[in-house]
Formats: structure tokens, C-alpha cells, sequence
């Protein structure tokens, strides 16, 4: 996932999630310095500071979190894995209280990496992350959220729990021309594809890793792509293999990608006032989680 223009050009799916799931919770995040009903004592002088966890190229973080965010927030930290994602962010959004920083949230030895000295002495008071956490050891990620978030600190995660482009990298992953540049392919689909109640299986997991729940829910979502042109696009811009395939194999690989979409009737043709739309099927995990004060 190191195509940042083409992320940025095709990510509306992505930025249209962020946004709903936003606009739903906002409301219920709870604010020191008296903003939204916020914990009596717990003021901090620097203001508070938030964190995005896979915040890709950006948009989602400057665009639509910074503007739902109090006054007293006085720094966002975009975290990515990905350096080239992190450096066009960097490029793009030029705001005194953004940073982003490179960072693995499933890492060993995250505690003492460049984004937890971002935390302050307390810890983020906020963490929210978007169509990240279904590429991630969730485990892991969820420890070093624990460690990362200030006692009492909520955290918004929204995250692929079923999509038809799993499917996809499956079947291709049996293609002879493919299979060697997929051999990780279980890696790269959600957790949640097969699973019969995701809700559950995610809700366990957030209890054994000691969150508090304040909501887990799955959404079932559609999107309308105007084009396969605009499909192809999307789904090229988060495909994790395309890099390791050689650049010559790589318009062949797409190509494959799309017949893979067709035959197994993952998306649905509407002609709608003369347009032909292209529908696409897919449910979100979305869990509302606190860290204890313990
Ligand atoms: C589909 S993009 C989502 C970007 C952004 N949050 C949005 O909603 O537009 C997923 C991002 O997660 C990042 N990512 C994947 N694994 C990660 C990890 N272990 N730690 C941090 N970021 C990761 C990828 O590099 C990619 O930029």
C-alpha cells in the first residue's frame, strides 16, 4: 500500500465511511477543559493529543478529524506504516498541529518508538483509526493501543470485516503466473471474512486485551462506483501484492484482478438515468472502545 497519488485519487469510499462514522460518534466522545461533558480534574495545560492509526495519505486525518476535534486538541500524529504515505502526507497537509510519523502500531517494541514519545506524559487522550486494523496483527495493535492511550482515553476504530476483494486475492493466489508473489495472502484479508458473528469474535478480543466497550457494531455498507475504471482504480490503490509482481506483469495482474470481480459477481450493474453504476458490497466493523482508569 505505497501508491499515495492513486490512494488520494480513488479513496472516496474510504473518506465517505470516516465521515459517517464521525458524524455518529463525535457526539459521544468525551472532552476535558468542560468541551463535551469532559472529566472534572483531568485538565491538561497543553491540551490533549490525538492519534490516527493508518492514516494513509492523510485526507481523513486533516480533512475530516482535525475539523471534529475541540480547540484544546493541541496536536494530531497521523501514524503509517507505509514511509511514502507518510511522506506525502507530511507534503500535503501542512498544519502546525499535525504530524505524521512512520509507525508500525503492531510492532514489538512500538513503547519506545518516535510515535509513543508523541503521547505526552499521559498517554493520547484519543485514538482513531480508519480502514486500517483489518491489515493488522489486531492483538498486538490493540496492546499497543492499551499502552498508547491516556487512562480513560477512547478510542473510534473502523475497519474492514467483510469485503469481496478478499475473495479475489484468494482465488489469485491459486493463479500459477500469481501464486508466488501471494504466498501471505491470508495476511491480507480481514479476520472477520469467514466469521460467522464479528461482532462477538472482535468484542472478545477488545475484553481479553482489557478494553471497555462502549459500542461494537457492523455495519453492512454499498458503494457506487461510476466506472470499472474508477473500481479499478480503488482497488489497484490498496492492493498489497502489486508492488512484489514485476512492473511489466503489472497491467496483466490488474487486468486479472477485474475478471476475478466480474466472474464471481461481486459487483452488481444498475443503469440508473442512462448510467451504468457499479455496486459493491462489503460490511464494517466500527468499535467504540474505552482504555480503564485502573
Ligand atoms: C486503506 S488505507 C486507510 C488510510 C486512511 N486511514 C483512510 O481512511 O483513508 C490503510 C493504511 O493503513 C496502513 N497500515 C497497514 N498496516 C499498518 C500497520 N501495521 N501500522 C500502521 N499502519 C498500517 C497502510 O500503509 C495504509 O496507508
Amino acid at each position: 500500500m505505497n501508491q499515495p497519488r492513486l490512494y488520494a485519487s480513488s479513496n472516496e469510499l474510504q473518506r465517505r465511511d470516516a465521515a459517517a462514522v464521525l458524524r455518529e460518534y463525535s457526539p459521544r466522545l468525551r472532552w476535558g477543559g468542560g468541551e463535551g461533558g469532559g472529566r472534572a480534574g483531568e485538565d491538561d495545560d497543553e491540551g490533549d493529543a490525538v492519534l490516527d492509526v493508518g492514516c494513509g495519505t492523510g485526507e481523513v486525518t486533516a480533512s475530516l478529524l482535525l475539523p471534529a476535534l475541540p480547540a484544546r486538541v493541541r496536536r494530531v500524529v497521523g501514524a503509517d506504516l507505509s514511509p511514502a504515505m507518510v511522506r506525502y502526507a507530511g507534503a500535503q497537509h501542512r498544519d502546525p498541529r499535525l504530524l505524521f510519523v512512520e509507525a508500525d502500531i503492531a510492532a514489538p517494541d512500538l513503547h519506545r518508538s518516535p510515535l509513543a514519545a508523541q503521547a505526552g506524559p499521559r498517554g493520547f487522550f484519543k485514538l482513531f483509526s480508519f480502514y486500517c486494523l483489518h491489515l493488522v496483527d489486531q492483538r498486538m495493535a490493540l496492546r499497543n493501543m492499551n499502552v498508547l492511550l491516556a487512562p480513560g482515553g477512547e478510542a473510534l476504530l473502523a475497519f474492514l470485516a467483510k469485503c469481496p476483494i478478499f475473495n479475489v486475492y484468494e482465488s489469485l493466489a491459486k493463479y500459477p503466473q500469481w501464486r508466488r508473489y501471494m504466498t501471505d495472502v491470508r495476511k491480507y484479508v480481514s479476520p472477520y471474512q469467514n466469521c460467522k458473528d464479528p461482532v462477538r469474535e472482535f468484542s472478545t478480543l477488545l475484553d481479553e486485551e482489557g478494553f471497555i466497550i462502549l459500542d461494537c457494531c457492523c455495519k453492512e455498507l454499498n458503494f457506487e462506483y461510476l466506472s470499472l475504471e474508477c473500481l479499478r482504480d480503488a482497488v489497484t490503490s490498496v492492493n498489497p501484492f502489486i508492488e512484489r509482481i514485476p512492473e511489466g506483469e503489472r497491467a496483466q495482474f490488474v487486468v486479472d484482478i477485474m475478471k476475478e470481480i466480474i466472474t464471481q459477481k461481486l459487483v452488481t450493474f444498475v443503469e440508473d438515468d442512462m448510467q451504468k453504476k457499479i455496486t459493491f458490497t462489503y460490511s464494517l466493523l466500527v468499535a467504540f472502545i474505552e482504555k480503564s482508569r485502573n
